[in-house]
């Protein structure tokens, strides 16, 4: 079988060449994106490889179709980006990467969180200009705070077994609460009840229609004064205007954003020689009490590794078998 797999780095290279090893199988790989000009490429190959977390447009699937392409593997989670209708009216069978290690996300929001507790950044900068004083950044202890997870998937689980190893109090609250999670009594009946006993706010579910902008002016307002926002799952869960005025009044005390709404422009790509042209994005990364990293909560080697090997076992199985455990339905 012949694949093609798009948007693909170095560090990912050794595990498609393994996986031609051991499975016969070829994988032409292109560090282009999928869209509408790059999409003409799939032609002659049994099933295609993404990742990104920008749009696809519904009218990709019907390219799909025309080159008789019927499966779209994607070596990430999140599916917000695709229109699924769209990709079954044009028998195109999706398939994601469900858990390619919950761990690196939960550990790098947690990692995000303690560096603006301690204020390494502002010491940072300090020592940069040899200011060597303490004061007036004392820090603050996990122990001493509540942590409110909103969304107990996997992530979020394992960021809950993190926040609890610290010492912290751990509230959550879930559409769907977990069983398991729910006999420890650890969930609260709402997110108003969350937002208003919660210390720090950490983010770990998908982007729906219904979340766009939980993190609104309204929501904010319901929030501890002195709170931190922590955001590893998705931009639009975020009203990014919005945060940036609670950051700027204190009602925040901070925040870090792996991912920002308008994301798909600006992370992972280089811009060091250009002038952003998004002036919210500016502001916020002008800000000292705001950590922004590039959309990389994801990015271990036990992640990528995963990322890879799962998408294509699950593309050659589409093929093979005309579905795979990974098929998103
Ligand atoms: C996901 O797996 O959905 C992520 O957010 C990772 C990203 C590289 C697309």
């Amino acid at each position: 079988m012949k694949f093609i797999a798009f948007n693909v780095r170095e560090d990912e290279e050794k595990y498609f060449a393994q996986w031609e090893k051991e499975t016969g199988n070829e994988v032409l790989r292109l560090p282009d994106m999928l869209d509408m000009s790059s999409v003409k490429k799939i032609e002659g190959f049994d099933g295609v490889l993404a990742l990104q977390t920008g749009t696809y447009p519904d009218e990709m699937f019907t390219e799909f179709k025309k080159f008789g392409v019927k499966v779209f593997s994607i070596r990430n989670v999140g599916v917000d980006n695709i229109n699924l209708e769209a990709a079954k009216k044009n028998g195109v069978v999706v398939t994601n990467v469900p858990a390619y290690s919950p761990n690196a996300i939960a550990e790098f929001s947690v990692t995000q969180l303690m560096q603006l507790l301690r204020n390494t950044t502002i010491f940072r900068n300090k020592v940069a200009k040899q200011d060597f004083r303490w004061a007036p950044y004392v820090g603050k202890e996990l122990r001493s705070l509540t942590v409110g997870v909103v969304g107990t998937g996997r992530i979020g689980r394992a960021a809950i077994d993190i926040y609890r190893g610290f010492g912290a109090k751990v509230i959550a609250y879930d559409l769907y609460p977990n069983p398991e999670l729910k006999k420890q009594g650890i969930y609260v009946d709402s997110y108003d009840e969350l937002f208003s006993q919660a210390d720090v706010i950490t983010l770990h579910m998908p982007a729906t229609p219904n979340d766009y902008h939980l993190i609104s002016t309204e929501n904010l307002n319901k929030m501890k004064d002195g709170s931190y926002i922590i955001n590893t799952a998705r931009g639009a869960l975020v009203d990014t205007k919005a945060l940036i005025t609670a950051l700027k009044s204190g009602k925040l005390a901070g925040a870090a954003l792996d991912t920002y709404e308008n994301e798909s422009d600006i992370f992972n790509h280089d811009l060091s020689n250009q002038e952003i042209k998004d002036e919210t994005f500016k502001e916020l990364l002008s800000l000292d009490n705001v950590l922004v990293t590039p959309h990389v909560a994801f990015y271990t080697e036990t992640a990528v590794k995963n990322m890879v090997l799962i998408a294509l076992n699950s593309a050659k199985s589409v093929c093979e078998d005309g579905t795979a455990s990974t098929v998103v339905k």
